[in-house]
């Protein structure tokens, strides 16, 4: 399989000039032809690419000819060339894992156009990503489920790719509300997928998640074992898998990352943008730094027989920001490439949550209370990844710690305990 690709621009000439130069020179030999091209730099903006042609017609007879006078002609030519970058649609942007990619996409000279209802996130998370970068991006408030008004995005802009992080996301949410999940997650592929198709756009990264393994006992998980997912929200995440490998069958120029991410954890180092989830956090550590900064009295672990060292589940964490820039290697391999391939984002290393208790008291300086509860059905012992094809095709890796995870998520509930507030 090949590996890793580079961020492709789009080049738009501005401007040509031709010259020609005229000098004269001693040479020993009779004829040359010179052809050279400089590039100026590769930086956004006006770049200057020169192009010299030097034209040698040597005089001389004989013996004459060794040392002679010496006719050179140059052509120049110069473009001005305006560097472009891809314009990325972002759907989901303003949510925890799309606003950190912003970032990343953004820093790494993508534009990105974002999408989002806020059903589950703020529009200040967008502000705040605009503030970290200094870049400015157009935002639409639409619900994808409204195909009319996510097509006249579409119409308005001129996407190359589609990053796609929209979608009800919450386990628990899903198997006492199966429709609402189906629907939202389903339909608003199919529009989005309906409308890349109308508007010429065939690229696309998409974001699956470790769920669709199932409880499977068997690690580390690798992208070529069966998918079993276990519950709603899995079953969305798998069928749109489906729906794209459909469609790149169907449609040789389509191409698709499916990203399967373990458990993103962390936030921006800026301590700025980071997860504010709605209610009662689902997930672990969010729920450990509101028991730190005294939203939330004590943690509930859920299991503590499991066979495993500390016997508490055992899970891939990796940092937002490591997965933000996994999503700019998959993008960057996706543009490049067709057919649709999954790929692990995790850090391939398990913690259990009393590892990740102690990492994040260690972070604070803060004790969580904590007491033992029973297991949650379907929960695992352990998962976690198998990141090698991640590594070897997107040239992607994890390198945060998870010390580095619980500081910038510290960072980030202390500096703002109410999230992104009202
Ligand atoms: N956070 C995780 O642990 C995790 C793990 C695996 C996969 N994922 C997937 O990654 C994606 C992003 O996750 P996240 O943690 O950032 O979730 P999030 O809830 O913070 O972000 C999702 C965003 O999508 C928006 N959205 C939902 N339905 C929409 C619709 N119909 N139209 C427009 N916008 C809509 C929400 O308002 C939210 O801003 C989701 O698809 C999620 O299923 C997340």
């Amino acid at each position: 399989m090949e590996t890793q690709s580079s961020i492709p621009f789009l080049l738009r000439i501005s401007s040509i000039h031709v010259g020609i130069l005229r000098s004269d020179f001693l040479y020993d030999h009779s004829m040359r032809i010179t052809f050279m091209g400089y590039i100026n730099g590769r930086m956004r903006g006006n770049v200057r690419i020169i192009f010299l042609c030097v034209v040698s017609v040597n005089f001389g007879v004989g013996r004459a000819a060794m040392v002679m006078f010496r006719r050179e002609f140059g052509i120049v030519v110069m473009m001005d060339i305006l560097e472009v970058a891809c314009l990325i649609l972002v759907t989901g942007a303003a949510g925890y894992i799309g606003s950190h990619t912003c970032v990343s996409l953004l820093e790494a000279g993508f534009d990105i156009v974002a999408i989002d209802n806020f059903a589950n996130s703020k529009p200040e998370a967008l502000s705040r990503v605009q503030e970290i970068t200094g870049k400015t991006f157009s935002i639409h408030s639409v619900d994808m489920l409204d195909a009319k008004a996510l097509d006249a995005v579409f119409a308005e802009e001129n996407m190359e790719a589609v990053i796609h992080f929209a979608g009800l996301k919450a386990v628990g949410e899903s198997v006492a509300q199966p429709l609402r999940y189906y629907e939202n997650n389903l339909v608003s592929t199919i529009n989005l997928c309906k409308s890349m198709k109308k508007h010429h756009v065939n690229k696309i990264v998409f974001s699956s998640s470790a769920t669709v393994y199932g409880a499977q006992e068997q690690v580390p998980l690798r992208e070529d074992m069966p998918i079993a997912p276990v519950n709603p929200y899995g079953q969305t995440k798998a069928m749109i898998e489906q729906i794209l490998r459909d469609i790149a069958v169907a449609d040789d120029q389509f191409g698709a990352a499916l990203l399967r991410y373990f458990n993103p954890v962390g936030a921006h180092g800026s301590g700025r943008i980071g997860e504010d989830p709605q209610g009662i956090p689902n997930n672990l550590v969010p729920y450990v730094a509101q028991v730190a900064v005294g939203k939330r009295a004590e943690l509930t672990v859920h299991g503590g027989d499991y066979d495993t060292p500390d016997g508490t589940g055992i899970r891939d964490y990796i940092h937002v920001m490591d997965l933000a820039e996994g999503h700019v290697k998959a993008l960057s391999w996706v543009l490049n490439h067709t057919g649709a391939e999954a790929f692990n984002l995790g850090t391939g290393k398990g913690s259990s949550v009393l590892e990740v208790v102690h990492a994040f008291e260690q972070a604070s300086g803060v004790r969580i209370p904590y007491h033992i509860g029973p297991r949650r059905p379907g929960d695992a012992a352990r998962s976690f990844a198998d990141p090698s094809k991640a590594q070897q095709v997107l040239g992607w890796r994890a390198t945060k710690t998870l010390d580095d995870m619980c500081a910038d998520t510290w960072k980030w509930q202390k500096q703002n305990p109410n999230g992104y507030g009202e």
